[in-house]
């Protein structure tokens, strides 16, 4: 094994789609939608689409930073080129054990979904074996894991389109009436939860390094996962909302099985089960790449220990990386003790982009390939949804950077 390879480019643009979307579509179709439909009745298809619109700044932040800063690491480059080390540091830091705790989530929402379709197998071990399998595939290379993310992405879109064309015949208007019965607040509320549902379009920001011709793929691949994700997700919540109506959706926590479980079309809830196991699978699949190639970023700046810069000289990906995230993410599956650190998501998020926009701002005129007024909104929308994080998510997020920053001094003195 020898040290220092590159990785290479060799990811397409339908590749880049499919990570995109891999790493969108997750919980926050399948979980959170029930929880917006509670706070804000019919109206939250407006928080949805206004969420929607919101994550677009931001992602167009992402792709124009990426297009000119094609590196491993997203934002966490950024942050240290454009503004500072500090900065820099706090995006990659927060990225990794927010992404890691997450990854043992939703292994076990994996296991209990996937239980389902067969009982024989306990749910723990359906998600361990989850974590084993994707951490497999991710060490043999990115050519093959972006062929299997795409199947899995393939088959979670062909669940939720069926789930909408099956529903169809079973809207009733009256399920979208009354329509706002929470006022805006309502509407406010609910596009800062959906909010979440929309992240992961900067994933392939992080992956830069391995994308076919960046400067043109990833700009490309960002808007693409972006407009079908809010173009998939309206017209699942309007299938929803006028099968089973809002009050039934909060009522659930998986509320398109309850949609799916309304309609007589042949096997319309075995088909949604399987979605939400290939979501579950594509996110974790998403977070063991996102989360390795972090680690190289960090790794290569002397933020983690240099063994997490070690590139495999055969499979061309950080190897060490993608073992050591895979036990983690085992660890956190079987111990599911870190939820805490999961709801402190929101500030990670709202962190993360804040950066990605403020640095957006910084870049020089001939990077940007969008008006000032993108990263500015981003800016914006990101800053009016922290006024709703609760004080606990703001403690716990503030904790885990301060225990971020102590382990890299420690990392740094033990170095000198
Ligand atoms: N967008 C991702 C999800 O919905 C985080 O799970």
């Amino acid at each position: 094994m020898r040290k220092t390879k590159e990785l290479i480019r060799v990811l397409s643009l339908k590749d880049a789609v499919g990570i995109g979307l891999g790493a969108i579509i997750g919980a926050g179709i399948f979980v959170v939608t029930g929880v917006a439909a509670g706070v804000s009745g019919p109206s939250f298809i407006i928080g949805l689409l206004a969420a929607g619109i919101i994550a677009a700044f931001n992602a167009l932040s992402s792709a124009q930073l990426a297009a000119s800063y094609p590196h491993s690491g997203g934002t966490y480059g950024y942050g240290y080129r454009l503004l500072n080390p500090a900065l820099g540091f706090s995006a990659g830091w927060m990225f990794l054990i927010s992404k890691l705790s997450a990854a043992g989530v939703v292994a076990i929402g994996f296991g209990s979904y996937f239980h389902q379709l067969v009982p024989q197998i306990s749910p723990l071990l359906l998600s361990v074996i989850a974590v084993i399998f994707l951490t497999v595939a991710n060490y043999f290379g990115i050519k093959k894991v972006g062929k299997l993310n795409l199947t899995i992405v393939c088959i979670t879109l062909l669940s939720l389109v069926y789930l909408v064309f099956s529903g169809i015949p079973y809207v009733k208007t009256e399920n979208f009436i009354p329509f706002a019965p929470f006022g805006i607040s309502g509407i406010a509320e609910a596009s800062a939860l959906l909010f979440f549902a929309y992240t992961g379009y900067a994933r392939i920001a992080t992956l830069a390094e391995e994308v076919r011709s960046p400067e043109k793929t990833i700009p490309k691949a960002i808007i693409i996962t972006i407009v079908t994700a809010i173009t998939l997700y309206a017209a699942v919540s309007v299938v929803a909302i006028g099968v089973i109506g809002t009050e039934r959706m909060a009522d659930s926590k998986s509320p398109l099985e309850v949609v799916a479980g309304a309609l007589s079309g042949p096997a319309v809830k075995t088909v949604v089960t399987i979605g939400a196991s290939t979501a579950m699978l594509g996110v974790l699949l998403s977070q063991i790449l996102g989360v390795s190639r972090m680690m190289l970023a960090m790794g290569r700046r002397n933020d983690l220990p240099p063994i997490f810069q070690t590139i495999h000289h055969k499979y061309r990906v950080p190897h060490l990386g993608i073992i050591i995230t895979g036990i983690i993410i085992l660890l956190l599956t079987i111990t599911g003790s870190f939820e805490f650190i999961v709801r402190a998501a929101s500030f990670t998020i709202l962190l993360y982009y804040s950066i990605t926009n403020i640095a957006a701002l910084k870049q020089p005129v001939k990077e940007q390939i969008y008006s000032k007024v993108i990263p500015v909104m981003g800016l914006a929308g990101c800053l009016a949804m922290s006024v709703s994080l609760p004080f606990n998510v703001i403690v716990t997020g503030v904790g885990l950077l301060i225990i971020g920053f102590l382990l890299r001094l420690l990392l740094q003195k033990t170095k000198r």
